[in-house]
């Protein structure tokens, strides 16, 4: 079956007011995402990656132009019933974790799906499931103070996937790491793109993280300059998996890890 975008924008614009200052932080910008596809978004700080990511998912709201996400306009949800989608088909990873500090990573993992409306039983269980997908079924009782940087981001991860949904979006999920963590919870976002069929949009300055990823889209100044090009063989033209994720397909050399854009 030939599907459409999971995300398309079109001609989106957003401007921060605040007191005199007015930032046009995106221009006119359309993007457009398959189903499956790993897409990093790169691009100097300040550029509008993270305002991206909060328009898109409907975080935040655009002043003109139209986000679609499987089809549907956002524009034309109510507030109610966008949350509901967010929290049934979006998860999300940031740079913080943000995990709460007094809750066990069992339990971190099992809040979105009892705010879901999920029995304390199917949490439970479902947290426990994707807590070993992440690689941590041996600290679940384990508070987040208690793991390491990457053991926290794994939960933060663990967390976004409760609810299986169909997009996750990382907002430099491994800024926060040193390079060992970092490529352990990369490969892990990458496995889960690829066993899983979850679409991926995540923002990064890494230029190994993007190497790994099946394009990458380049923001400067509020615009997309450059939407990438679709790696052939990537998860979104693979119909049944096994896609390879060879690093540097698209021209971002592995060996040159930070593109140093702070
Ligand atoms: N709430 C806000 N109010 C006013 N201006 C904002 C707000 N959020 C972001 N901006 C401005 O919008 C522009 C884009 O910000 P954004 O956070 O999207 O950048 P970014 O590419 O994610 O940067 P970084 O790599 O540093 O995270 C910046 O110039 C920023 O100062
Ligand atoms: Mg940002």
């Amino acid at each position: 079956m030939r599907s459409g975008p999971i995300i398309s924008a079109s001609g989106v614009t957003k401007t921060y007011r605040s007191r005199d200052v007015v930032v046009e932080a995106l221009k006119n910008v359309s993007f457009e995402v398959t189903p499956g596809e790993m897409v990093a978004v790169m691009g100097p700080s300040g550029s509008g990656k993270t305002t991206l990511l909060n328009c898109m998912s409907g975080l935040d709201a655009i002043d003109s132009g139209d986000v679609s996400i499987a089809g549907q306009l956002l524009r034309t949800m109510s507030d109610d019933a966008l949350s509901d989608y967010r929290a049934s088909s979006m998860g999300f990873v940031f740079q913080a974790y943000n995990l709460l500090p007094v809750l066990s990573a069992q339990e971190n993992v099992e809040l979105p799906l009892v705010l879901a409306g999920h029995s304390q039983k199917v949490a439970r269980a479902r947290a426990a499931e994707k807590l070993d997908l992440v690689g941590l079924g041996d600290r679940t009782d384990h508070l987040p103070a208690e793991l390491s940087g990457g053991q926290q981001q794994r939960v933060a991860i663990a967390r976004a996937l409760a609810n299986d949904p169909a997009i996750v979006w990382a907002d430099e999920p491994t800024g926060n790491l040193d390079s060992t963590n970092a490529s352990e919870v990369m490969d892990l976002l990458v496995r889960l793109n690829k066993e899983h069929r979850q679409t991926f949009v995540l923002v990064t300055h890494s230029g190994a993280v993007g190497a790994v990823t099946d394009r990458i889209v380049r923001m400067s100044d509020g615009e997309i300059i450059d939407n990438g090009t679709a790696r052939s063989g990537g998860a979104a033209d693979s119909a049944s998996g096994g896609a390879s994720a060879s690093p540097g397909a698209h021209g971002d050399s592995p060996g040159n890890p930070d593109e140093s854009e702070n």
